[in-house]
């Protein structure tokens, strides 16, 4: 006779599977409880070996990269998972011509999850959608670098304990700059007051400033100079020009050059501000700083160490209580193209147009993949 069906037993919830494509895909309490799992983690680290074990996480880097693949690396395997993966796209079926959505559909049998890098715009939202594993934006274009921004707020929050009121200056390559959209957005959405400091050309996108004062309520100050502000800046975030990126028109070198921040600029600061960069620094930080009791460089890229240990435990679930609830996002399929020619959609031709749908005063339209404003 078969045997009864056991009615005690609960029904297992199938967990829906999240992927960090921006910072959009995480609610302020998953991020809270992403902190908090990793200043467990850091005070702790050896507690944390084992935990990924048997679990292969994929390193799929199509642009250069120190800091991010090895701090991914590094968290990986001091869960005790393993790595594989890529740091030259001219050593991969990229060359002859393979779409990111197949390449996105091998890896899926080869690993647990993925972190990606790409110089396309909207390349992470792609290789999320065809596959079935979690995906990690590890930078894409000139569009966000959220894992940076983890780790930027970690460190703001490990020295000043809060995010909240803290008057945050950006300072550098705005434009082109994927660590500073992230760092921006993440800033005003935990409550720091931005400024923006860059020449006219390098200011921050319109992209950027549409869904700070929508989201977020924010229109930060603009200036020109680090002179006009520096001891107002509780936070002084600095960023490089990102010389690759610039466009043909544009005339590098009115802006090569055109910030710095050194000592004597420091002198007005507050005794207690901190400098940070997502490196690496080419002439825009000067060495001399290093020593100082503010320079809070190091520090970050040592954090993200922790901070990618606690997402990627979350990510592959096995820390369950971590992601609870994804945040609501209004994305529907859309007939009108981005014009935004660093974005994925116009170089990967089988991918339909999408458009996210921000509610603010005014309604925002957003391309899904790159973030550009759809008129
Ligand atoms: C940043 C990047 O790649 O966007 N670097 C990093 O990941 N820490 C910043 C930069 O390259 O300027």
């Amino acid at each position: 006779m078969p045997n009864p069906p056991d009615r005690t037993a609960r029904k297992i919830k199938k967990r829906k599977m999240r992927h960090l494509v921006t910072l959009d895909d995480l609610s302020n309490f998953e991020i809270e409880q992403i902190f908090r799992l990793a200043a467990g983690m850091q005070s702790h680290l050896e507690t944390w070996a084992g935990i990924c074990r048997s679990k292969l996480l994929a390193t799929l880097f199509y642009e250069p990269s120190t800091r991010t693949r090895l701090s991914f690396e590094s968290a990986m395997e001091r869960l005790n998972g393993g790595t594989l993966g890529f740091a030259d796209p001219q050593a991969t079926s990229a060359t002859k011509g393979e779409t990111l959505a197949d390449t996105a559909r091998m890896v899926t049998n080869y690993a647990d999850l993925i972190v990606v890098r790409h110089n396309w715009a909207g390349a992470a939202r792609v290789i999320a959608q065809h596959t079935h594993i979690p995906v990690i934006n590890g930078g894409d274009g000139s569009h966000t670098h959220p894992t940076q921004a983890l780790a930027d707020l970690y460190t703001i929050i490990q020295r000043k304990s809060k995010i909240e009121g803290l008057t945050v200056g950006i300072c550098g390559d705005l434009q082109f700059g994927r660590a500073a959209h992230s760092f921006a957005l993440a800033v005003a959405r935990f409550g720091g007051n931005l400024i923006h400091i860059a020449p006219k050309p390098l200011q921050m996108p319109p992209w950027v400033l549409a869904q700070l004062e929508q989201c977020h309520g924010q229109i930060p100050l603009e200036v020109e100079s680090i002179t006009e502000v520096i001891d107002r800046l509780d936070v002084i975030y600095v960023n490089r020009l990102q010389e690759e990126r610039l466009p043909p028109s544009m005339d590098a070198a009115a802006v090569r050059g055109s910030y710095l921040l050194n000592a004597s600029v420091m002198e007005n600061a507050k005794p207690d501000a901190m400098i940070m960069h997502p490196l690496p620094r080419v002439n825009e930080l000067a060495y001399e700083l290093d020593d100082d009791p503010r320079a809070a460089y190091f520090e970050q890229s040592a954090n993200a160490v922790p901070v990618r240990m606690a997402l990627i435990a979350s990510l592959v679930g096995l820390e369950q209580l971590i992601l609870t609830q994804p945040p609501e996002r209004d994305i529907a399929l859309s007939t009108q193209t981005c014009e935004n020619t660093n974005c994925v959609t116009n170089y990967e031709t089988y991918l339909t147009s999408e458009r996210e749908t921000f509610k603010g005063d005014v309604k925002l339209q957003a391309c899904a993949y790159c973030g550009n404003l759809l008129s």
